[in-house]
């Protein structure tokens, strides 16, 4: 189901006049209060700024070190050079160590569900997330975790 109910999560009516997102989901508006400023509402991201994510994720979701390094880099931020979607970047991710554990799955369930089609099974779990914090890595290294 598209829309789950909401994890009582209070839901901005503002998502539901910005359209085109399910304001029941949770992660949708965890995706707009924290992340659509960088990376843009449909997370086609912005040159220079922050990367694309819609349609650009679904390699790092197929296998473990890649949703190790999708629950890192939300959990530690990130901070170098990469290239993303063909674009370099050299820029600030900020932490997200703030958010819990659900909030945290719900808004990655978001980006790789509904912005990348990626199934389910294939999506960041709590397991991955809990891996994370406990690795408490510096924004630089997380950039190692991040596959070609
Ligand atoms: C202040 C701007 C900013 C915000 C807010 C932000 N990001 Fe980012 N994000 C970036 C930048 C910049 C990078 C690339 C970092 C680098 O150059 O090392 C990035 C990278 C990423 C990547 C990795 C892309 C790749 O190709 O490996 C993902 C996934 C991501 N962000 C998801 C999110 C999510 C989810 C949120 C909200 C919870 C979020 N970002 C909030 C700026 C931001």
């Amino acid at each position: 189901m598209r829309c789950a109910p909401a994890l009582g999560l209070a839901m901005p009516l503002a998502l539901v006049a910005a359209g085109g997102v399910c304001a029941e989901d949770p992660g949708a508006a965890l995706f707009e209060q924290h992340c659509v400023v960088c990376h843009q509402k449909q997370g086609e991201g912005a040159p220079g700024l922050a990367p694309r994510l819609a349609n650009n994720l679904t390699e790092h979701a197929k296998n473990e070190s890649g949703r190790a390094y999708l629950a890192q880099l939300v959990v530690s931020g990130m901070m170098g050079p990469i290239v993303s979607g063909g674009e370099p970047f050299n820029s600030a991710m900020p932490t997200f160590v703030a958010l819990s554990d659900e909030e945290i799955v719900a808004v990655v369930g978001y980006v790789l569900g509904e912005l990348n089609g990626v199934p389910a099974e294939q999506r960041v779990t709590q397991q991955d997330v809990a891996a994370a914090r406990q690795r408490a890595l510096p924004p630089h290294e997380v950039r190692r975790m991040r596959g070609k």
